[in-house]
């Protein structure tokens, strides 16, 4: 069963499944994801409507990537003994309350959030200038009231959002009484991770090294990168820090390894392929259980969503149980 019950805080983080998982998302979530599986009583939650509401024109893909989601966070180990893994649009409760928020929550707070404006410019093929895009903070602040969470473990991306949310929570507080405790940002140092075309690796860029990527895969797109443009040649020295690999090593390497190959970068001892060739053996060793598992998922879907069903249906009864309390505390 789940020993979730004993913990003593609650943790709760979200992705958007807009597809499978890549290195970034392990270096900068999952990996600490998996830590605090073991202290807190961690809900981990595949936000399907957040995705839509910027996706809405091919929601085809929401399944298929809500799949691909689950099958690389099991694999990963995210544990759901250990933690309640599940989707946020099987949870209806999201829904509810954030219906309850939108109608407290004065529309200039929404108005003057960055990345309302920002999301726009960046993806102008998509129209967000939407009545659901716009709430898309709200939601995010359901999600995670919903089940009284006080640590939300984000990105410095996601800052803004958490602060409005502690708003929109200590708001609710005040007029209807204590029923929810203000979240806090774990911010989750993310290093900055540069994809095979040396751009920040997104999985909107193409450039990114996913998890279930093959070995082969992997040895291809990391051989190939660009690397300092300093080494022309094997005697030309070079500058990790304007290596687009490095970034790699940052992440994956011990600071001994890494510090090691930096030196032989910086006086031209070793050549751009051996540097590389250590990176790629990590990542692969790194990767080695977590393929394993995944061809096991892979071949019996069904476990996959049993598991997510599992979950869910864990979350939907927590999730009750907070909307049962604001309901009567709204005096429905
Ligand atoms: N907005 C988050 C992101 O894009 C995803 C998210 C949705 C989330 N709901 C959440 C993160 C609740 C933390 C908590 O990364
Ligand atoms: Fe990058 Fe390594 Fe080549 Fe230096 S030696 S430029 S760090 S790949």
């Amino acid at each position: 069963m789940n020993d979730n019950s004993q913990k003593a805080k609650t943790v709760f983080s979200g992705l958007r499944p807009t597809g499978p998982c890549h290195l970034g998302h392990l270096a900068g979530a999952l990996r600490n994801w998996l830590k605090l599986q073991d202290k807190y009583r961690c809900y981990y939650c595949i936000v399907t409507w957040h995705g839509f509401s910027s996706e809405y024109m091919k929601s085809v893909s929401v399944r298929e990537n809500t799949f691909e989601v689950a099958a690389d966070w099991l694999s990963i180990g995210l544990d759901p003994k250990k933690c309640t893994i599940f989707v946020q649009s099987e949870v209806k409760e999201h829904a509810e309350l954030h219906l309850l928020l939108s109608m407290i929550i004065p529309l200039p707070w929404l108005q003057r959030v960055p990345t309302f404006k920002e999301m726009q410019k960046e993806l102008p093929e998509k129209d967000l200038n939407t009545y659901g895009f716009l709430g898309y903070p709200v939601l995010q602040t359901a999600d995670i009231i919903l089940y009284k969470a006080e640590i939300v473990p984000v990105g410095e991306d996601q800052a803004y959002h958490l602060e409005l949310a502690r708003e929109i929570t200590r708001r609710f507080n005040r007029r209807f009484g204590d029923v929810f405790p203000e979240p806090k940002m774990l911010l989750t140092e993310v290093p900055k991770l540069s994809g095979t075309d040396g751009r920040k690796m997104s999985k909107s860029f193409g450039n990114a090294i996913n998890l279930k990527d093959s070995r082969d895969v992997i040895r291809q797109k990391i051989s190939t990168m660009k690397t300092d443009i300093r080494r022309k040649r094997r005697s030309d020295p070079g500058e990790p820090d304007d290596c687009p690999v490095y970034t790699l090593h940052k992440a994956f390497l011990s600071k001994d390894k890494r510090d090691e190959l930096a030196e032989g970068c910086r006086k031209a001892g070793i050549g751009c392929l051996d540097c590389k060739t250590v990176v790629i053996e990590r990542i692969i060793h790194i990767l080695n259980p977590f393929w394993e598992k995944r061809r096991v998922l892979e071949s019996n879907p069904d476990l996959v969503w049993e598991t997510l069903e599992e979950g869910n249906k864990r979350a939907r009864k927590d999730a009750q149980k907070t909307m049962d309390e604001v309901r009567s505390a709204l005096g429905f």
